[in-house]
């Protein structure tokens, strides 16, 4: 049987007709099987040819298996990390270190779901890895193909070698997406044909210019194809596309795979603003958006706060003249304050130098200070220290919030506890009325350095649970 038919791709695209046939009698594939073989049998079995321009979709499943990807979990050491991954999202540690092996980040977690980005681009659940439709799906998992695109292009040319057919390849997997409900055929390796087609530049029916129309053509015909292949047992993981209308251009499923940088949904997570953010001190000399810097202060009076009096103020100084008058002023408090300790002069002046640098180089000064105008009053000093105690604690909370909706704004930021020892001075030095008292200076800024690394404390050396004594 001539599995090679000649026909014109031009025709069926212009006929307006694709036409999607799965193969019948492919066998289960085992690692080390020949895949073009087995599609050669199968066309043959279901008495199908190859027309120059179709493209073959292959299930990930029978790719991965034949390229030997399925792991025994019970030679899966799983690391701390992957431990305590799992407990979170309440799965097999060994199966998560798997996943953590795949990937090269965590992008959301909860319990029963882990999305990750994996090595080859795609931001998808558990890497791709997969217990379905393997013989013993509870000790192995598959991984996905090493590489997808390469696999296309060689069984393209092996397939063009054996039958002389100009052949398109896809490789498809089942994904779900973020906003919908349910998963959807999408390609994770192509070949013979242009993954994303771009329409920018052709008129609409009514003549205006397609300004952004880019089609992800090989997720179109990945989708298509597994509505005949199923997702249980039905056992057709090849099917056969005739008469897609595309554009005569090579291409590769790493064409669908949006830079990180040009994602507006890739977010950090809370978590990862959390423990991404770092005091960094050194500035570019760029300016703060009014606008940005008022969605950092919502943020930051979204802080919890005692009998939620929001006990918080800000003073912002952004000019030069004031951020160098506050800074002189609290340089000669320093000054005083150092020479009574009976510091060295040179170790003195060197000191209050770099504090007026850091006050002074920062874009903008965000003073943090708190009032008791509408705290409860007490006659007792020990409730009203309790009182005045819950003010600072709000503010602190506010000031952190602040922090990090900076970070999270991507701008840097550090807390200077200088206005604690000058409450009065660097009330005087911007006008402050008496009853704000001044709790931190924090300087923001688009960072010109990355901070220091995170060094903490082991947890066990800060937590204990603790039982009542009766
Ligand atoms: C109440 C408070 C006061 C601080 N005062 C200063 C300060 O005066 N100068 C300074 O350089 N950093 C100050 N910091 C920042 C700490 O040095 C910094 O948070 C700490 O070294 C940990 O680094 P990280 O914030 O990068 O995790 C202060 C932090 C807090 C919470």
């Amino acid at each position: 049987m001539n599995l090679h038919e000649p026909t014109a791709r031009a025709v069926s695209r212009l006929s307006g007709k694709t036409t999607l046939v799965a193969l019948s009698g492919i066998p289960l594939i085992k690692a080390g099987d020949d895949l073009a073989s087995v599609i050669l049998d199968a066309l043959r079995t279901s008495q199908e040819s190859l027309c120059d321009g179709d493209v073959l979709v292959i299930a990930q499943k029978i790719v991965s298996k034949s390229e030997g990807r399925l792991i025994s979990l019970g030679s899966i050491e799983p690391s701390a990390n992957a431990m305590n991954l799992a407990k979170e999202v309440n799965k097999d540690p060994r199966l998560i270190e798997l996943i953590l092996r795949e990937s090269t980040e965590v992008v959301r977690h909860t319990r029963d779901v882990l999305v990750v980005a994996h090595k080859l681009g795609f931001v998808m659940a558990n890497a791709g890895i997969d217990q379905s439709n393997i013989e013993d799906g509870g000790d192995a998992a598959l991984l996905l193909p090493e590489n997808p695109d390469e696999t296309c292009a060689r069984l393209r040319s092996r397939l063009h070698a054996l039958t002389g057919a100009d052949v398109a390849i896809i490789i498809n997997d089942s994904h779900g997406r973020a906003f919908r409900n349910g998963t959807v055929g999408v390609a994770i390796g192509a070949s013979g044909l242009p993954a994303l087609t771009d329409r920018r530049g052709e008129a609409d029916l009514y003549g205006r210019t397609l300004r952004s129309t880019e089609v992800a053509l090989a997720d179109e015909i990945a989708a298509a194809a597994s509505l005949l292949m199923g997702q249980a047992a039905e056992s057709r993981p090849v099917v056969l596309a005739h008469g897609v209308p595309m554009q005569l251009r090579d291409g590769s499923a790493a064409e669908l795979i949006r830079p990180k940088h040009m994602d507006l949904f890739r977010q950090p997570s809370g978590d990862a603003i959390i423990r991404g953010r770092r005091s960094v001190r050194r500035y570019k000399d760029d300016v703060i958006a009014q606008t940005l810097l008022e969605r950092l202060l919502s943020a930051a009076v979204c802080a919890p706060s005692a009998h939620n009096r929001q006990p918080w103020r800000f003073a912002i100084v952004q000019d030069a003249n004031s951020k160098a008058h506050l800074a002189t002023a609290m340089g000669a408090q320093l000054r005083a304050d150092r020479q009574r300790d009976g510091d060295a002069t040179e170790a003195i002046e060197q000191d209050v130098a770099r504090s007026i640098a850091r006050i002074t180089s920062a874009p903008t000064l965000v003073l943090t200070c708190l009032t008791m105008e509408e705290m409860d009053r007490y006659l007792d000093p020990r409730r009203t220290e309790a009182e005045w105690t819950m003010a600072v604690q709000g503010t602190a909370m506010a000031t952190q919030n602040l922090l990090l909706a900076a970070h999270a704004a991507g701008l840097a930021a550090s807390v200077m506890c200088a206005p604690l020892f000058c409450p009065d001075i660097v009330r005087a030095a911007l006008d402050l009325s008496a009853d704000w008292e001044p709790q931190a200076l924090v300087t923001l800024g688009y960072p010109a350095n990355g901070g220091k690394p995170l060094l903490r404390k082991p947890l066990t050396s800060v937590m204990r649970v603790v039982r009542a004594v009766p």
